[in-house]
């Protein structure tokens, strides 16, 4: 299985942090952003990774990251997307690197606790279409939301007023080589993009989505409340139990 980061876009719910560099590189506690997706990856046992990024900031990441030996890889590929168009616009880029194989996607701005590697091998058993990460959250409107009947989900609504269910879909998608196809179908959204919620849906219609529930948290880090929670879980899961020493609220 292949694993890619998306860590493209503008950022622009996290103005005017972003105006300078990109999210993904924006601190969380100790790292830079884009640590806590590809920690993720590996963690799972993936370590054939390819990271998409875009705008003036590419060139940060090669410096960042390199050939990924701070994470214990020989290699990192990267690719360029031009432009701002959504998630699975970036995904799409990705198809010679995947070169037919089963890939796991994560959003570079995506944090977990735990891990996914039990579903990832239950995914390569399954070999067969596509299986997404859902949490239960507090204010699921923010997010992709699934409508489960019984044991499969119904249909996935992008950031609805009203939403069905309080399971967001977080950014972990793993996925079969027909990915690319559901791709080359999609149309903009209103938001101009295109979503990785179709995708999804195109194998909820297939019948041919499966779940996991995340255990731990999760959280997402592209606004400002989501980007200071990220960093309070990540300090708090070190083990730093007060972040403002006490004689400076004084
Ligand atoms: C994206 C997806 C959404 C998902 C979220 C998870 O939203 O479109 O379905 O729940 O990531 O972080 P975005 O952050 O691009 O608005």
């Amino acid at each position: 299985m292949k694993g890619i980061v998306l860590a493209g876009g503008t950022g622009s719910r996290l103005y005017p942090l972003t105006k300078i560099t990109n999210k993904h590189l924006l601190p969380i506690y100790d790292k830079p952003m884009v640590y806590y997706p590809i920690r993720t990856l590996v963690d799972a046992g993936i370590t054939d990774i390819m990271l998409v990024t875009g705008g003036r900031n590419s060139g940060d990441f090669l410096r960042l990251l390199g050939n990924g030996k701070e994470f214990g890889l020989k290699h990192l590929n990267y690719t360029y997307q031009e432009g701002e168009g959504g998630i699975a616009e970036a995904l799409a880029l990705t198809e010679h690197f995947a070169d037919g194989d089963q890939i796991c996607v994560i959003l570079g701005d995506n944090l977990i606790e735990g891990n996914i590697r039990e579903a990832v091998s239950e995914f390569r058993e399954q070999r067969r279409g596509a299986r997404i990460f859902l949490k239960e959250v507090p204010d699921a409107h923010r997010f992709g939301v699934a409508e489960i009947r019984g044991a499969a989900i119904a249909g996935i609504e992008e950031k609805p007023q009203h939403p069905k269910s309080n399971y967001a879909v977080t950014g972990i998608y793993l996925y079969d080589a027909t990915v690319f196809d559901k791709c080359r179908t999609l149309k903009p959204s209103a938001r101009g993009e295109l979503e990785i919620t179709d995708v999804n849906n195109a194998y909820i219609r297939e019948g041919a989505m499966t779940f996991s529930i995340l255990d731990g948290w999760w959280t997402d880090a592209g606004t400002f409340d989501s980007l200071l929670r990220a960093a309070n879980l990540v300090a708090a899961k070190a083990g730093v139990t007060e972040t403002v020493p006490a004689a400076t609220v004084a």
